[in-house]
This record gives structure tokens, sequence and C-alpha cells, in this order.
């Protein structure tokens, strides 16, 4: 379906709960937070996503929170793969649970994954993400390459003055794994909303810091390079320092059933207790109201929802 740019709707962020096992600085919170509201069901989320399919969506990515905290999430992958016309079915995880369930989402169809690694020092990743380990993560990666996903993406929030001395780290992943490492601008919002200038580094260091980095080619809102014989690509991810609204495909639903048309509006339209028609009213409209762009580059977003609650 078309939005009112003409952009073809094609790509739906299901956000299938808001908690996290992580607590990442620029995310949460510490300590304990209070969920929004009750996430869907395995239920309302089929009847969500057969809803889209029927709308012209045809890749649906599940995100959280921390979508393999739910016990049901290899039966929702099962469910969703199997539906008619979506030809792709991705998982945005933090990896903790990664090592003990990659095989059975590959199995249930998952095709591709995006593990969100924002350091590869053990002391850092776990003052980052207040109390993770990266070797637990890392065994993750490993068994997501051994189950065989057709793609896996490493997500990596720059933030200047924290992780940017490992750049080049990351970009070598690339060449050791067949693996893309897509660099993403932090955005002012959740709990980074305050943090200092010098925080929000454009992604475009990147290139500075790995002037091997050959441009490839663009892939939806990420722009790609890589290095001589590399596995892999290096994307990079300018929500700050590039509008890329026109390429923005995609929208989004919240754990608790709340259609977003785009991630910086605060613009939401209510899909719980909805079926049947009903339903498919709402996915088009919310489809059909995608703004033109947003207004990040004012320095604010204008949702007062932080990312484990949009799903990113
Ligand atoms: N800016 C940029 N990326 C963010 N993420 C979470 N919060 C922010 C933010 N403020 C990232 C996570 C994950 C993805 C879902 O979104 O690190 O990779
Ligand atoms: Fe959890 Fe992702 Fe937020 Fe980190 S960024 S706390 S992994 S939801």
């Amino acid at each position: 379906m078309l939005d009112t740019c003409g952009r073809e709707v094609r790509t739906l962020r299901l956000s299938v709960t808001e908690a996290c096992d992580l607590r990442c600085r620029y995310c949460m919170p510490g300590g304990v937070t209070l969920l929004r509201g009750a996430p869907l069901t395995a239920g309302e989320i089929m009847a969500i996503a057969q809803g889209a399919a029927k709308l012209g969506i045809n890749k649906i990515r599940l995100t959280g929170g921390e979508p393999l905290i739910r016990n049901d999430i290899v039966e929702i992958c099962e469910g969703i793969s199997r539906i008619a016309g979506i030809a792709s079915l991705c998982i945005t995880t933090n990896g903790t649970r990664l090592a003990g369930l990659a095989p059975a989402l590959a199995g249930a169809g998952v095709q591709r994954l995006n593990l969100s690694l924002d350091s590869l020092d053990e002391s850092r990743y776990r003052s980052l993400t207040r109390g993770g380990e990266l070797a637990t993560v890392l065994a993750g990666l490993e068994a997501a390459l051994a189950a065989g996903f057709e793609r896996i993406k490493i997500n990596c929030v720059l933030i200047g003055g924290v992780n940017d001395s490992e750049i080049e780290a990351f970009v070598a992943l690339t060449v050791r794994w067949p693996v893309d490492v897509r660099f993403i601008e932090l955005m002012p919002m959740g709990e980074c909303t305050g943090w200092p200038p010098e925080r929000f580094m454009h992604a475009e260091e990147v290139l500075q810091r790995c002037p091997m980095l050959a441009p490839i080619d663009a892939e939806g809102v990420a722009a790609r390079y890589r290095l001589p014989g590399a596995r892999g690509a290096v994307g990079l991810i300018r929500p700050m320092s590039h509008a890329f609204c026109g390429e923005c495909d995609r929208i989004r639903i919240t754990a608790d059933g709340m259609l977003k048309p785009c991630l910086h509006s605060g613009t939401e339209i209510n899909l719980r207790g909805l079926a049947g028609d009903a339903l498919l009213q709402a996915l088009a409209q919310g489809i059909g109201e995608k703004p033109t762009s947003h207004h990040l580059e004012s320095g604010h977003s204008d949702t007062d929802r932080r990312m484990n609650q949009i799903g990113g």
C-alpha cells in the first residue's frame, strides 16, 4: 500500500515486549521500570501480522525491548513465517539468549538477525548495558553464525567519547565474519535526551577513521561501504545528520498495540481489541498517515516513548 507521499510501505517493525534484560544507559533508566501496558498476546500478534500482509507488508521485524525474553517467541516466529505474503522475517536482539535459541529461531523461519552490540570491550560492555556479559553475546553470535541465518547484522550505536575508540575494531569484524556492521547515530530519545553534544557523533567519522572503506550501495536507510577483501559490509545509519524519511518504508507497532506511522512522531493508533475489517482499517489508516518527515534536526524527537517501548 502507498502512503500519502507515494512511499510503498513494505516493512512492519513489531515490538513483542518492552521489557529487556539489559539496561543500556542511553535507552533505559537504571533500576526497575514500570511497563506501559501488557504486551500483545501471540494471538494478537498473529492477527496484526495477517492484516498487515493483506495490506502489502511483506517484511516483518520483531523487536523489543528484548524479543527473546518471551517464552513463546519461537511459536510466534513459526506462525508469522507461515503467513502467505510475508517473504522475510527478521529479529532484532541484544543476544543475551541467542546461544540457546539460535537454532530454534532459524528452524522457525527467521531469516535474518540484527544483533545490538555497542562495545567489544568486556568492561565497557558491562558498564554500558549495566551488567551485560560480552562473552554471552559473542557466544550468541557464534551460535547464530552456525545456525545458518541468511544474514546477520551487528548494530552499534555510536556514542562520542564512549565507544568511538572501537570503530576500527567493529569494522574489523566484517573481515573476520560474514556479518554486516552498522553504525547508528545516537538519537536524543529516552535516557540520552539531555546528554552533552559530544556524545552525538556523526557517523561520517567512521569513514575518516577507516579511509579504506569504499562505497558500495545504499540499502534502505543505510549507506553501505566495504573494506577490500572483507566478507561483510559496513553500514552507516544517519538519522541525525541525514534526513532519510524519503527512503523510509516502515511502520511500527509498540508492544502494547499502538501503531506508530513514524518513529519520531507522537501519533499513535490503537490496534488493541480490533479484529477483522476494523483492524485492517486501522492498519491502513496508519500506513496512509506516515508523515513526510520528522523534526530530529531540531534536536529532539516528538515521541515521549523510549526506544525499548517502540522497538527501534
Ligand atoms: N539512538 C539510536 N539507537 C538507539 N537504540 C536504542 N536507543 C537508541 C537511541 N537513542 C538502538 C538499540 C538497538 C536498536 C533497536 O535501537 O541499540 O540496536
Ligand atoms: Fe535493552 Fe535494547 Fe534498550 Fe539496550 S537498547 S536496554 S538492549 S532495549
